[in-house]
């Protein structure tokens, strides 16, 4: 049986105070000698008790039976979801793969998580795990979670439903969830199927950007994030709680369901975000700003201005640059990139990059638009604005190379032939 939502606080990383039963909560002390309605407080940090305390998280939680209570672990077997991203070789080669096939058997959001590309790991605490779920199933009579990373969730096709142990969290294509590392979460399908992506942050917790010279406001603004009231069930059978531990997968029995947090109150905490409140800021002269005007999410690195991970999208916007190109320009960084698209079509190419596809850009590899996009900007008319309606991009960049996972790389649903969408750029030079 699903668990009832409880409604939202608005904000980001806000400290929250809430209660499902009234007197739950207890006052003046996070752990009193007795916790109010015979629950158990548990601490849940998210970073370490020492952290500045802009930066510091955590939660605590009062609940019928603590996190220890479980059986033993011993693996289980989901080969397709892990952080195996390797040490040897990595390509340059530009990379686009088809959307990701929608199971045919009965698969939940746990078997449905296949790895696509990744750096770093668990163990360094650095670096990003890039997955997509394709699922068909509802998680029954049991729950996951994950020691490794926060997840940052980006459904494309069908709704969510993310019951953790702080609260129900509500999400479909366009929206973004952020599970903390180590909440637990069951998550069912409101409309019988889902596909989507899931970045695994390994490093610092994301949060929002500085905004410079932009201001108080733009971008996404922290009134827009929300955060689950308390929302608990009491409910005694066998479970199982799978739970990442170091890249592998683990499971344990249970005889009560963890979703048992009665009241709660800290800033450590699951959130979900519209991305179309996002305030998209660009050039209202000439030329583009850096891709990074359109950060949504960063996850700090140990570098000033260099995240681990950054979270960036393409959604609708006016552009409006006189004698401008106007798609993003050709270009070669020092980030890499991987694109996923949630809806519509992507303004840098004309096909092939589908909803549910993806792209990968590596550190220092060309890309850009492809022939058919350029020579239609280049011929366009920049005295009129370009409304760019119906679509949403996003971009997982990060500083340290993207290694893709083997089954990506043979995946029957890669575009081998990708680079052939830059072959026909004709040679213009008149010199
Ligand atoms: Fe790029």
């Amino acid at each position: 049986m699903a668990l009832a939502g409880n409604g939202y606080q608005p904000g980001f990383g806000n400290h929250v105070s809430t209660q499902a039963i009234a007197g739950a909560l207890p006052l003046g002390r996070n752990s009193p000698q007795v916790a109010p309605l015979g629950l158990y407080a548990e601490q849940l940090s998210g970073t370490a008790f020492t952290a500045p305390r802009a930066h510091n998280r955590r939660s605590w939680l009062y609940r019928i039976r603590p996190a220890a209570m479980h059986g033993h672990f011993a693996e289980y077997e989901q080969t397709r979801f892990h952080n195996v991203f390797g040490a040897g070789k990595v390509s340059p080669e530009q990379m686009r793969w088809s959307p990701l096939p929608l199971p045919e058997s009965a698969t939940d959001f746990i078997d449905g998580l296949v790895t696509y590309a990744g750096n770093g790991g668990p163990e360094s605490q650095t670096g990003i795990g890039i997955h997509l779920y394709a699922c068909n199933r509802d998680m029954q009579d049991r729950f996951f979670s994950n020691a490794d990373a926060e997840m940052l969730i980006v459904p494309q096709l069908g709704r969510l439903h993310i019951e953790t142990e702080l609260g129900v969290v509500d999400v479909e294509p366009h929206w973004i969830a952020v599970i903390p590392r180590g909440v637990r979460f069951r998550v069912s399908l409101s409309d019988g199927q889902a596909r989507g992506y899931v970045c695994e942050n390994f490093g610092a917790l994301l949060q929002l950007p500085d905004l410079g010279p932009i201001g108080s406001n733009g971008l996404a603004n922290p009134r827009d994030f929300e955060t689950p009231n308390a929302a608990f069930e009491d409910i005694d059978g066998q479970f199982e709680l799978i739970n990442k531990f170091q890249g592998h997968l683990w499971r344990a029995e249970m005889t009560h369901s963890p979703l048992n947090v009665v009241a709660w109150h800290g800033n450590y905490a699951p959130y979900r975000y519209d991305l179309r409140n996002f305030n998209t800021i660009g050039s209202i002269s000439f030329d583009h700003p850096d891709p990074s005007i359109f950060l949504v999410l960063h996850a700090p690195g140990p570098v000033a201005g260099v995240s681990n991970l950054d979270f960036v999208i393409f959604g609708p916007r006016i552009l409006a640059m006189r004698d401008t190109f106007r798609p993003p320009w050709f270009h070669r960084n020092i980030a890499s990139e991987f694109m996923g698209l949630i809806d519509g079509v992507y303004d840098a190419k004309a096909e092939g990059f589908a909803p549910g596809g993806a792209s990968l850009h590596n550190c220092m590899t060309g890309h850009g638009p492809d022939a058919e996009t350029f020579d239609k900007a280049s011929a366009a008319d920049t005295s009129k604005p370009d409304f760019i309606r119906g679509t949403m991009a996003f971009m997982f960049e990060c500083p340290l190379v993207i290694r893709p996972s083997e089954q990506a790389l043979m995946a029957s649903h890669r575009q081998t032939e990708y680079i052939d969408c830059w072959q026909g750029l004709r040679n213009n030079f008149r010199g």
